[in-house]
């Protein structure tokens, strides 16, 4: 199969037409993988899989919504776009803004965005702001200046976002040959659930998969606004893409739970640092800290029995590990410094 990405593999569920120039980096079709030792730390014979979206060219699932939203912009007359994000959005407008030829605007809040996804931006040569406030502040910020100026919002307001996420149920159902039981994610701006949801919908409807999955969404405890149905004025928690306190897509994040007959639960970043090293050392997957939150939570609700015996489960594993080395470089011990001989090699070993 030629793979040339979610757009012209699943044109006929996407708003595209002859005239709308695809700008793509062939993302999508990324690995759907079993996950053997995290179903066994269930228990209960679950099948457990793993939606790696780390693979995606920008190292997250954001690339999915990207080619869509910068496609139609193109296709639109834009010359530039912006968005305000906690790095993986801008990491992903930076480089498809790029490789369409048009200007990247970014938002990020001063000193809580992984030096990964900041360097991406960077390097894809987008202007980058450092905003003193938070990612809810920089999305007011950014909506507002999205009314008045000749620039198109990428963040996932822009329909064209989540309607190129769905692909990512499109695929899960082609990978495993029918929906999951549950789908398990993690929930920060609230668009991802949605989309998937969506997608789920939609494929059901068209007749490519019998079932629908319950959708199970999980919010770090510091940062957990529609598990505690308040806005969270500063989120806390070690997984900086999920640092939000006022979901853009709330609403419909919570209708997408009470339809499915889900849930949104919290996890503590105790929980998810434990999913993060988990995943790493016992299924060879590097994550970054927010995504952990998936596999915190399947642990979580897990022990609390909310699984019934031999259920199907895929959990989302939305960005990968090396988009922030700090985190991975705080939860492992540093390795010691050795003299260079083979002696002291061997001993530093044990060997
Ligand atoms: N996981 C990662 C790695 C993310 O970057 C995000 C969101 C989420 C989960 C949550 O997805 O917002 O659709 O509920 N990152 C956005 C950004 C906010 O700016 O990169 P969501």
């Amino acid at each position: 199969m030629v793979w040339a990405g979610v757009v012209a593999h699943y044109r006929a569920f996407l708003p595209v037409s002859d005239r709308t120039p695809i700008v793509t980096l062939q993302e999508g079709w990324t690995p759907l993988l079993e996950a053997p030792r995290l179903a066994e730390a269930v228990g209960e014979g679950l099948r457990v899989f793993l939606k790696c979206e780390g693979f995606n060219p920008t190292g997250s699932f954001k690339d999915r919504g990207m080619t869509l939203a910068i496609s139609k912009a193109l296709e639109a007359g834009s010359r530039a776009v912006l968005c305000a994000s906690t790095g993986n959005t801008s990491a992903s407008a930076a480089a498809y803004a790029a490789r369409a030829g048009l200007r990247a605007f970014v938002l990020v809040p001063k000193g809580a965005v992984a030096i990964g996804k900041l360097s991406q931006a960077l390097i894809h040569g987008a202007s980058v702001l450092m905003l003193e406030g938070g990612f809810d502040a920089a999305l007011a910020i950014v909506k507002a200046i999205a009314e008045t100026r000749p620039v198109t919002l990428v963040n996932s307001i822009n329909p064209y976002r989540l309607d190129g996420q769905k692909t990512a149920a499109y695929e899960v159902v082609d990978q495993l040959g029918q929906a999951p039981d549950y789908h398990l994610i993690p929930v920060g701006n609230a668009g991802n659930i949605t989309a998937y949801w969506r997608g789920y919908q939609e494929y059901h409807r068209a007749g490519r998969a019998a079932g629908l999955p319950r959708m199970v969404g999980f919010q770090a405890a510091g940062a957990a606004p529609i598990v505690e149905n308040r806005v969270i004025p500063e989120p806390k928690t070690v997984a900086t893409a999920i640092r939000i306190g006022n979901p853009a897509n709330w609403q419909a994040a919570v209708a997408a739970v009470r339809e499915s007959q889900g849930w949104v639960q919290a996890v503590t970043d105790e929980e998810i640092l434990q999913a993060y090293r988990h995943l790493a050392r016992e299924e060879g997957v590097f994550v970054e800290p927010a995504s952990a939150a998936a596999a915190a939570g399947l642990l979580k609700a897990g022990k609390e029995g909310r699984f019934e015996p031999g259920a199907t489960l895929v959990l989302t594993l939305t960005g990968h590990g090396l988009k922030d080395p700090e985190s991975a470089l705080g939860a492992a011990t540093r390795p010691p410094t050795v003299p260079a001989t083979l002696e002291a090699v061997l001993a530093a070993m044990g060997l």
